[in-house]
Formats: C-alpha cells, sequence, structure tokens
C-alpha cells in the first residue's frame, strides 16, 4: 500500500509506520493521521503482524498537530466535528489496537505528537528526544491526551508546568518521570526499537493481548478492581494451547512455537 504522508511495512512480524513529512518536521495534517490510521487498522487484522511500531525516523517524531491547515477553523467546525477530527482516525486506531504499539521517538514529539506516543502502549526514546506540549505558545492547550495522559504518566506537577509554559522535556528527565520505557543512542534508536518490536511480536499473540488489557486497567481502576481482573486474565491464559505450548517447552529445554490461540 502506498501513502503520501507516511511509510508503511512488515518485516519480521512487526508492522512498521514511519511518519514522512520531513520538510514539516512530521506536523500531523488530515492525510497524514489518516493514513496512520488505515496502517495500524491494517496491521490489526494482518496475522502476520505481532507488533506495531510508529517512528518518525532518525531526526523528529513530529511537531504536533498541523497549524497552517488548523489555523482557520472555527469552533463550529471542531466542535460539530467532535475535535480532534483531523486526527481522529488515527487516535481511534492506535486506542483500539489490540497489538501492542510501541513509539521510537527522536527529536520533538510535541503537541499532538507529544499525545500520539502517549497513545501507544509504550515508548522507546532516542538521547535526543525533546517531548513538550507546547500549545499554549500559540493561545491554544492539548486536545488530544495531553493534559490526561501526561499527567497520568509523570503527575501532576510536571504535567501541569509543561503544559502551563510550553517547557519541553528532553530524554532523561522523560525516562526519570515515568515517561518513556528507556533511552538508547539515537544512532540505535531503529534497531533497538525494532528488536524489542520483533521479540514482542513472537510471543502469544493472545498472552500479549491479555497483557496489555491487563496493564491499561491500573490506569484507570482500584487495586482491588485491578487485582481481581488481572487473576481471572491470568487464569485465562490456561486456556491457550500457548500457554500449555510455552511451559511443555520450558520442561523439555526447547524453545516454544507459539500458535496464537
Ligand atoms: N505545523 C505546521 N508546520 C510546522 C509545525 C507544525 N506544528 N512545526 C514545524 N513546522 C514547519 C515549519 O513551519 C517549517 O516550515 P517552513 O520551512 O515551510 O517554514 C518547518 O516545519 C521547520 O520548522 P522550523 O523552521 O520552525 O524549525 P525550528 O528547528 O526552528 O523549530 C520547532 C522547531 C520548535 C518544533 C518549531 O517548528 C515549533 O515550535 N513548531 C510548532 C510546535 C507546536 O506548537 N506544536 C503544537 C501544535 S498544536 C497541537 O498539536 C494540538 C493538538 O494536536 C490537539
Amino acid at each position: 500500500m502506498s501513502y503520501e504522508c507516511i511509510l508503511s511495512e512488515v518485516k519480521d512480524g512487526v508492522g512498521i509506520i514511519t511518519l514522512n513529512r520531513p520538510k514539516a518536521m512530521n506536523a500531523l495534517n488530515s492525510t497524514l493521521c489518516r493514513e496512520v490510521g488505515e496502517a495500524v487498522d491494517g496491521f490489526e487484522v494482518d496475522d502476520s503482524v505481532g507488533c506495531i511500531l510508529i517512528t518518525g525516523g532518525d531526526q523528529v517524531f513530529a511537531a504536533g498537530a498541523d497549524i497552517k491547515e488548523m489555523k482557520d477553523q472555527t469552533f463550529a467546525d471542531l466542535y460539530a466535528k467532535n475535535f480532534p477530527y483531523i486526527q481522529r482516525d488515527c487516535w481511534r486506531a492506535i486506542d483500539e489496537a489490540r497489538k501492542p504499539v510501541i513509539a521510537a521517538v527522536a527529536g520533538f514529539a510535541l503537541g499532538g505528537g507529544c499525545e500520539m506516543t502517549m497513545a501507544c502502549d509504550f515508548i522507546i526514546a532516542a538521547d535526543s528526544a525533546k517531548f513538550g506540549q507546547p500549545e499554549i505558545g500559540i493561545g491554544t492547550m492539548p486536545g488530544a491526551g495531553g493534559t490526561q495522559r501526561l499527567t497520568k504518566a509523570v503527575g501532576k506537577a510536571k504535567a501541569m508546568e509543561m503544559c502551563l509554559s510550553g517547557r519541553m522535556m528532553g530524554a532523561e528527565e522523560a525516562e526519570r518521570a515515568g515517561l518513556v520505557s528507556r533511552i538508547v543512542p539515537a544512532e540505535e534508536l531503529a534497531e533497538q526499537s525494532f528488536k524489542t518490536a520483533r521479540k514482542i511480536a513472537s510471543m502469544s499473540r493472545p498472552a500479549l493481548t491479555l497483557i496489555k488489557e491487563c496493564v491499561d486497567m491500573a490506569v484507570g481502576s482500584s487495586l482491588d478492581d485491578g487485582l481481581r481482573f488481572e487473576r481471572r486474565a491470568f487464569e485465562a491464559t490456561f486456556a491457550f494451547e500457548d500457554c500449555s505450548e510455552g511451559m511443555n517447552a520450558f520442561a523439555e529445554k526447547r524453545k516454544p512455537e507459539f500458535k496464537n490461540r
């Protein structure tokens, strides 16, 4: 499938999406967002894909919503279409993905770009990564999860300061604050993030999906509810052939051959 604003390929079980508007710092225009949504949806139903990786390449992840495309919209336009309508396909697809989605971030991940990384299951950052919600600088505010997901990820103090002042967070601060899972040298971002995605893609898919559900549950539920949900999910894995295969393989000192059922 060929796209205008992204590149997409499948390699060793990994569906890779590369945002590709280098002249506009990968700003999220409506075409790019629609294409990301289509690509994620496509990988979801592609049995050869076990994990999805979204990256902006080795220079920049994305400098936010395309301000030039957005600037003449009125409140009535946005409200009627339930903003961020230009990005809706993209958020819906990432939010609803049952396969793991990793963001690999180098350079700026700002505004909607930062929000896109936080919609993914986890973020691997290059040492050049810079995260921020600078919308206040153009007289607006985050509208696709910035005030919500950032606060849940890094806590009120940092989220409040970043959203109110537009201050960016470098990779080290982002790792300390729990926004990113780990930092790698910029020149190794593509290789390291792909290796991680390929490893995840080789695991039992139904077990991966249950783990995703459980970790997501921890974000919005009480500990008691989360623990009960996790116990049932753990027990449910014993209904999978992959669970029996995994445990037998361990006992027989061989590599498991997961069938994803
Ligand atoms: N929208 C449209 N174009 C953008 C853009 C954006 N968000 N960010 C950068 N660009 C374009 C610039 O206009 C410029 O294009 P031209 O060469 O045609 O002029 C090109 O990308 C390079 O940008 P700069 O010359 O500005 O590069 P820089 O290195 O000096 O600065 C930057 C980089 C700090 C990221 C700066 O471009 C910037 O501040 N960008 C805007 C960041 C921002 O405010 N993002 C939030 C958008 S609103 C939002 O995201 C809301 C939401 O989703 C709900």
